[in-house]
């Protein structure tokens, strides 16, 4: 089985990026990506995000192929919160992926951020993320009214966290 690695994402990644989310059928997440040329300008603001510890966005590699994404936001009004979101090319789902991918994330990064708490806002028809938040420890806090935006409409979400 190819090695399962993240780093961080390149400006280059935006087409394969583009492609993932043209080609997945993401129902439940809530980020969308209007064209290549707001991938790009989108990963253009990274590295500035990252100096300026808002955002720490990662690439996730299955082998050498770019297979999605995970990224942490940092919750600025208290710094030692990091909110996790993720991705994978549906072609790929179903093979630990995602699981791997925040493991990786925790253990290699978010200790050097002094993140204490982690959390994941997850639409509760999503089981297959229920799934990935439940297998790497995260604990349901409850249920969050009008959390996220889906197709321009606004719906509840878990809140899933894990403190250290
Ligand atoms: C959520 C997502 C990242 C999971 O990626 P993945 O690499 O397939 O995840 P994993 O393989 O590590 O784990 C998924 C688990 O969910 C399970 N699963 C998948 N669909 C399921 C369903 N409909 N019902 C119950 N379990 C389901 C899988 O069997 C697997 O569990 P297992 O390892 O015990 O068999 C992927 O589905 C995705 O990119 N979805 C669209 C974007 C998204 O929703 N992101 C999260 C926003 S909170």
């Amino acid at each position: 089985m190819p090695k399962i690695e993240i780093r961080y994402q390149k400006v280059r990644d935006a087409k394969r990026f583009f492609e993932i989310f043209n080609n997945s059928n993401f129902e439940f997440l809530s980020v969308i990506v209007k064209s290549l040329a707001d991938e790009q300008k989108f990963l253009r603001g990274n590295h500035k995000k990252r100096k300026n510890n808002l955002e720490h966005n990662y690439a996730i590699l299955y082998g050498t192929k770019v297979v999605g994404a995970i990224g942490v936001r940092i919750i600025n009004y208290r710094n030692y919160i990091g909110e996790i979101g993720y991705f994978i090319d549906e072609k790929y789902w179903g093979q630990g992926i995602a699981t791997k991918a925040l493991k990786l994330i925790e253990r290699g990064y978010l200790k050097k951020l002094h993140i204490s708490r982690m959390q994941l806002v997850i639409d509760p028809r999503n089981l297959a993320s229920i799934k990935v938040a439940e297998k790497c420890g995260y604990k349901k806090e409850g249920l969050m009214k009008k959390a996220i935006k889906l197709n321009n409409k606004k719906v509840d979400a878990y809140l899933y966290a894990k403190a250290k």
